[in-house]
């Protein structure tokens, strides 16, 4: 990957879209600050100076059905990279990076991934990934439970090193998918819990036995086993 630096940029999702546009691929855009960031359903996301604001823009050759491994991919990487730093991070599904603190899960990482083309082939995919990694417990925004890398580990982590071994997820991730979803479940905090999903299609509420390829849960209600592609996922107990 090539990697385009800013110290400042409204959003790194943007200019990594804008870049798709103009032909380019296999392109990283990392930024200190970010004063546009957004987020999942059009919210806007905290972006300060000290964390990891990047977004990794490629062009796989899978259909559209596929791209929902490689959310799943920056969220192994994330949590990989931050137990590597000592933070015993967990993702819960589909892509909620956390950590438990004082019996509360918090959220370490914001993933958005967008894409183009064609249903049977996409043309670009721009995965967005911000980690608060050395943001000052002050500067996080606080209606929201959100944690930092440098707040738990009591001192910062070396972001260059941490940004590298995030990135390298994305060489294997196209070749190796099930190699994927194997460290997510390592790391899932989902599963065995009981849950219950808001879907498009109505709630589906019992245990989440497993996950599937291209990054489905498998919940078994009691009566029968669900496979959910999407949906909004609460712990319950
Ligand atoms: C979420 O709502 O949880 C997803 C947040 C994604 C934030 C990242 S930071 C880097 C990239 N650029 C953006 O504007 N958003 C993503």
């Amino acid at each position: 990957f090539e990697i385009e630096y800013h110290d400042a940029i409204p959003s790194t999702n943007a200019r990594a879209r804008e870049l798709a546009g103009e032909g380019a691929t296999d392109v990283v855009v990392l930024a200190d600050e970010q004063t546009g960031g957004r987020g999942r359903l059009d919210r806007t996301w905290h972006s300060p100076s000290g964390g990891i604001w990047l977004s990794v823009l490629f062009r796989p050759d899978v259909p559209m059905a596929g791209t929902p491994v490689f959310t799943l991919a920056a969220a192994v990487a994330v949590t990989r990279a931050a137990r590597e730093a000592g933070v015993e991070a967990v993702i819960k599904w589909p892509n909620d990076v956390l950590v438990e603190v004082d019996g509360e899960e918090r959220k370490l990482v914001g993933i958005l991934t967008e894409m183009e083309g064609e249903a049977d082939r996409v043309s670009w995919v721009v995965v967005g990934i911000g980690i608060n990694a050395n943001v000052d417990p002050d500067d996080l925004p606080s209606e929201a439970d959100a944690m930092s890398l440098s707040a738990i580990r009591g001192e910062p982590v070396d972001r260059r090193r941490f940004t590298q071994r995030v990135l390298e997820t994305f060489d294997t991730v196209g070749t190796d998918p099930e190699a994927i979803l194997d460290e997510w479940r390592e790391y899932a905090s989902t599963l065995g819990r009981e849950v219950r999903i808001d879907t498009p299609d109505g709630e589906v509420v019992g245990e989440a036995v497993d996950i599937e390829y291209p990054g489905s849960l498998v919940v078994d209600t009691g009566e029968e086993r669900v496979t959910v592609a999407a949906g909004d996922c609460d712990h319950l107990r």
